[in-house]
């Protein structure tokens, strides 16, 4: 598969997930207001990827040629602006505040090393996502060894995150370790997340699997062949709600339902430490025409509105523990560790 972002001297190069699986086009960003552009239609999605490309995104704001007061002044702007291109993904914001942190971004002492200390940052990013990605993946694998069933949601693979991705990830390395689970894919309604990029990663890794209409899961899981649901995350809190593709909440309430584990895989960069609770999470309302629309064809009534929310919350009650780059982390006492604390995948999983 082509890679999700390339960054080099011309700019950022990213796959156009827009048109995926039926096109491999790419996109050549140049500016900061690309890049933001980029993040809003989708063309760069995935937690962990619009963090890494909003990164990327602020080394393209600083011109090293001028002055450095001017370096920071652009910077500033377009972290403003990059943080703004998607509310509720906290890997986001997560990856622009530390970038403006870094100790060598701070100290650069002209325009040319102020934009090589920000492109280092953000390319460290990556790797460490990488890095993260290789982790979780195996300790969800070590978790979820022996099932013979899993239905995921969304699309959390590597076109959503700079390595193997997160949900999917572990997915992969229960194949990859030889265990041949029967995988379900959720389509992912309005934008099919699930039909079109789940199925084209699991194609291209020779996984056979079924996409269903996201209706279809709670029957689904009443026929008792899915053993475990994982599914990725966009913003966690101190508290454990975790803010997720719209649908995951149903699923987990279904899940729960038919006495079924609820998975989610994370990097600590998508755990929120300072939001208390769920409610307190903005949630990304998107075109009304996402819902109206199919494939570009107007389906509903010339007069018809739509709610379109893009997350939704799922309460911790819900969820019977994280995977993260740590290991396996679980809510106690209302709250999760933080820093993150991870167990051994075995320990003391119950509903
Ligand atoms: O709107 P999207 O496609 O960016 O939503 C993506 C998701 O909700 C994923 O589940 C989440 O970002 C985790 S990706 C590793």
């Amino acid at each position: 598969m082509q890679k999700v972002m390339e960054y080099g001297p011309e700019g950022l190069r990213i796959l156009d997930q827009t048109v995926l699986p039926q096109r491999s086009e790419t996109l050549l960003l140049r500016r900061p207001a690309d890049v933001a552009r980029a993040i809003r239609r989708l063309s760069v999605r995935g937690a962990p990827a619009i963090g890494v490309a909003a990164a990327y995104g602020l080394a393209l704001a600083v011109d090293p040629t001028s002055s450095l007061a001017v370096g920071r002044r652009r910077l500033l702007a377009a972290a403003d602006l990059l943080k703004a291109a998607r509310p509720t993904a906290v890997n986001l914001a997560w990856a622009v505040d530390s970038l403006l942190a870094d100790s060598a971004v701070k100290a650069a002492l002209d325009a040319r090393a102020l934009r090589e200390a920000v492109e280092r940052a953000a390319s460290a990013m990556e790797a460490e996502d990488r890095r993260f990605g290789e982790a979780m993946a195996a300790h969800g694998a070590d978790l979820l060894g022996g099932v013979s069933g899993i239905l995921t949601h969304c699309n959390t693979g590597a076109l959503a995150t700079a390595g193997p991705g997160t949900a999917l990830a572990v997915i992969m390395e229960l194949w990859r370790r030889g265990e041949r689970p029967a995988v379900f894919a959720d389509e992912t309604r309005p934008l099919l997340q699930g039909a079109r990029l789940t199925s084209y990663e699991l194609t291209q890794a020779g996984i056979p699997h079924q996409v269903l209409v996201d209706g279809a899961a709670a029957w689904l899981l009443a026929q008792g062949t899915v053993e475990a649901v994982i599914v990725g995350a966009d913003r966690i809190c101190r508290n454990g709600d975790v803010a997720n593709k719209i649908g995951t909440y149903g699923l987990a309430l279904s899940a729960r339902a038919h006495q079924v584990p609820f998975y989610v895989a994370a990097p600590s960069s998508t755990f929120d430490p300072n939001l208390a609770h769920g409610q307190l999470i903005p949630i990304e309302q998107r075109h009304p025409d996402e819902v109206l629309s199919l494939a570009g064809r107007r389906v509903a009534p010339a007069e018809a509105k739509a709610w379109n929310p893009a997350f939704d919350v799922t309460p911790a009650s819900l969820v019977t523990a994280f995977v993260t780059e740590v290991g396996v982390v679980r809510v106690e006492d209302g709250s999760l560790p933080w820093p993150l604390v991870g167990s051994g995948a075995r320990e003391g999983v119950s509903l």
